[in-house]
């Protein structure tokens, strides 16, 4: 379902984040379109700055802003998705609006994840690898539903 819902979010993140190359193409977006890429480009620096702290075992503490910056983003992100909102560059697809229930639930379990994820004690550096890897797993799973 990535490939429907988030083709350009699973190639950026495949790619170590192409964060660069993903803001090359926000200087020809306008309106939401540029909202949105912006804020995905957001999300995915929180996530990859989550999973390297926990691959580093490092600044756990620190985990719980971006957690919190994620479900805040994935609060608002349908807003991003006005119907038809189709202009260049986007690579969303016009699938989103024909299922846009399934759209809405990706949203909420990112968001619950997420939440999840900044609530748990980074005292606890098992829980807190496991709830990690648990957003990066909804993340990932956007692709298959
Ligand atoms: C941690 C969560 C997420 C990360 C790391 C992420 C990452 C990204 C990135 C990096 C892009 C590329 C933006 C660009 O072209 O500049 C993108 C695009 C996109 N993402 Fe996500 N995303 C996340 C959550 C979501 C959620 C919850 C949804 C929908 C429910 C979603 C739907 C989309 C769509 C439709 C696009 C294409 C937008 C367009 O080109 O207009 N993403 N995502």
């Amino acid at each position: 379902m990535r490939r429907i819902v988030c083709a350009a979010g699973a190639a950026a993140l495949a790619a170590a984040l192409a964060v660069s190359a993903a803001a090359h193409d926000h200087e020809h977006a306008t309106g939401v379109v540029k909202e949105r890429m912006i804020a995905m480009e957001n999300m995915g620096k929180r996530l990859k700055a989550i999973n390297e702290r926990i691959r580093g075992k490092r600044d756990l503490a620190a985990i719980k802003a971006d957690a919190d910056a994620v479900a805040e983003l994935a609060a608002h992100v349908t807003h991003l998705f006005p119907s038809g909102s189709m202009q260049h560059p986007t690579q969303a697809r016009s699938s989103i609006w024909q299922n846009w229930s399934d759209f809405e639930r990706r949203a909420v379990a990112l968001q619950a994840a997420s939440r999840k994820l900044a609530e748990t004690d980074p005292g606890d550096a098992d829980a807190i690898t496991a709830q990690a890897r648990a957003l990066s797993q909804v993340y990932d799973e956007m692709d298959r539903l």
